[in-house]
């Protein structure tokens, strides 16, 4: 949940703008922030109230540092089994609590075989260091490989207007199998949410400037199509990142959408999607606008 230029005091008042907005959902993972930064505003944020939410957190991806190289430090996968044992034990210790609700293996580990993993998050459920376990950034092959060891329940994955990968395989597996789909970058990492200005330039301590959907003509005509989507907020009054993540919500299949905020009034504003519901005119308005604008590349999954 945090970021990079959020001070821990903004960052636990977000969470708490979140829950008392009606937010029951809190995702986090072991890499979010260097030091566990998330993990730890999450706790403070919740305080006593550890019960009445649910926690999802991930292992697999670490920070390395490395002084000499350019960037100083980079995220690692890594799937071996002690490795990911030593990160949720170490995420249990950040959060205060004695169990995660929801544990992901954060992204298959290329160099390590799915089973192991998922052996090791099998292992974890069973000693209930976790209620349930799912994977995130998964093929559906790899996802059929982790449930042949270990009990899936949830598949977390990039899903958006515009990104919409997940529909040819992964979505209908999980549907196929039971398994709750659950959506990040629902906002596009803010670009949906109808405040970036035309020509804007992201610094380098903001990590959208390395995406190719924040530059240039891809940029600007996905401005176009968040224009379309203004009238569409305007007749409903809601504000335009509602609409979104209720259309986000309401796709066959998914069963949770993951919002982020850098702020209080964010996390206030974009908990309002849960009471805005939309109609026929606003799903045929959002369809041809999507229709217009086009698939823009995403994530594809391991
Ligand atoms: N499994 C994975 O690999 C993975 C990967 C990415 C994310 N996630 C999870 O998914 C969650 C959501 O993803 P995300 O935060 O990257 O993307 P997102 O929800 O699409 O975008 C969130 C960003 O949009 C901006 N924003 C949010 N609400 C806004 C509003 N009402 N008005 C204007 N701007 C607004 C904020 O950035 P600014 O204020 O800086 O513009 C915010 O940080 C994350 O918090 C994380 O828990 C998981």
């Amino acid at each position: 949940m945090t970021r990079e230029g959020v001070s821990r005091e903004v960052a636990v008042a977000t969470v708490r703008a979140a829950i008392d907005a009606g937010v029951t959902h809190l995702d986090t993972a072991y890499c979010y922030g260097e030091h566990g930064e998330s993990e730890q505003a999450i706790r403070e944020a919740v305080g006593g109230g550890r019960d009445a939410v649910v926690i999802a957190g991930k292992c697999g991806i670490h920070w390395k540092p490395d002084p000499a190289g350019s960037p100083p430090r980079r995220q690692v996968t890594d799937g071996r089994p002690e490795r990911l044992r030593a990160e949720v034990e170490e995420s249990l210790r950040r959060l205060g609590t004695d169990r995660l609700d929801l544990l992901y293996l954060h992204a298959p580990d290329p160099a390590v075989p799915i089973e192991d993993s998922a052996g090791e998050l099998r292992r974890l459920l069973d000693a209930g260091k976790a209620r349930a376990i799912g994977l995130s950034n998964a093929s559906a092959k790899n996802l059929a490989r982790f449930a042949a060891e270990c009990p899936l329940a949830a598949c977390q994955m990039q899903f958006n207007m515009l990104q919409r990968e997940i529909e040819a395989e992964v979505l209908p597996w999980c549907v196929a199998h039971g398994v709750a789909v659950v959506a990040y970058w629902p906002l596009m990492k803010g670009l949906l949410a109808g405040r970036m200005r035309r020509g804007q330039v992201f610094p380098m301590s903001d990590s959208r400037h390395k995406y190719p959907i924040f530059k240039g003509v891809e940029f600007e005509r996905t401005l176009d199509f968040v224009d379309a989507l203004r009238p569409v907020a305007e007749r409903l009054g809601h504000p335009l990142a509602n609409v979104v993540l209720a259309w986000t919500a309401e796709q066959p299949g998914i069963t949770s959408v993951l919002f982020g905020a850098t702020s209080p009034d964010q996390a206030s504003d974009n908990a309002g999607a849960l009471r805005c519901d939309l109609d026929a005119a606003a799903r045929d308005a959002i369809q041809a606008a999507i229709q217009a604008r086009g698939p823009v590349a995403g994530r594809q999954p391991a």
